[in-house]
């Protein structure tokens, strides 16, 4: 089990005032399964990601990874996972403007201290399995928008984590290319059995799901 949630309440505030994001989900998740969170805007898909990535801190209910409970985590031990562990995919791709596709794959690497022979050869792996090894010294802003969503992809590859979360990764994507981004996902989950999570209400991606989690108001309902 990778993931093991319980009862997992969420709130954010605004101008003093509590907005409930979650309210008592519970979930678990097997290492090397695809699910996909699915429900309308402001369900709580992308809260419920950002607490599994162990961005967001667990207010109310418990949330275990690989067994650990949040809750009594060191902030280093976080850090690790994090770093280490989980690879994300966010919505608007979240790239460095100023670096390169290479470089942009290869940041995270750099941080984890993988050495530069293994991290040359990951980098080139995870462009050439995404398509875009001869687009290595582009820069976001010369991309097309599926592009930059594969180097986001390859990016979050690179790292080897055990769990991918992903964020609406077909929302601004063509039908096609939203196709096409999601067999590299599945492929990372043959290659490496990585855990895959993705929030989307896409038809397309919900299609292909191995197990859908619907969300209402932060719930989970049964359609
Ligand atoms: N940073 C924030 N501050 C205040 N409220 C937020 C914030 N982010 C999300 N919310 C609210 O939390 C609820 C769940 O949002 P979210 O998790 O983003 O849903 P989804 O990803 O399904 O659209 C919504 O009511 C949303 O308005
Ligand atoms: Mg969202």
């Amino acid at each position: 089990m990778i993931y093991s949630v319980r009862d997992l309440h969420f709130q954010y505030w605004l101008d003093l005032i509590p907005v409930p994001a979650l309210r008592g989900v519970s979930l678990d998740i097997d290492s090397g399964e695809s699910v996909v969170l699915s429900g309308p805007s402001g369900s709580g898909k992308s809260t419920l990601l950002s607490l599994l990535g162990l961005i967001e801190g667990v207010q109310g209910g418990s949330l275990k990874f690989l067994g650990q409970e949040f809750a009594v985590l060191s902030e280093k031990k976080k850090n690790d996972i994090r770093r280490f562990q989980i690879g994300f995919i966010f919505q608007n791709f979240q790239l460095f403007p100023t670096l390169t596709a290479e470089e942009n794959v290869e940041y995270f690497l750099i941080r984890q201290g993988v050495p530069s022979l293994e991290r040359k050869k990951r980098v080139k792996h995870a462009l050439e399995a995404v398509g875009l090894w001869d687009r290595r010294s582009h820069r976001p802003n010369e991309l097309s928008g599926g592009q930059r969503q594969r180097v986001a992809i390859a990016r979050a590859a690179a790292k080897r984590p055990k769990v991918i979360l992903a964020d609406e990764p077909t929302a601004s994507l063509d039908q096609k290319t939203g196709g096409e981004i999601l067999q590299m996902l599945d492929q990372l989950r043959g290659e490496f059995g990585t855990t895959l999570i993705i929030a989307s209400h896409d038809p397309l991606v919900i299609e292909r799901a191995g197990r859908v989690f619907q969300l209402m108001d932060g719930k989970e309902v049964n359609l």
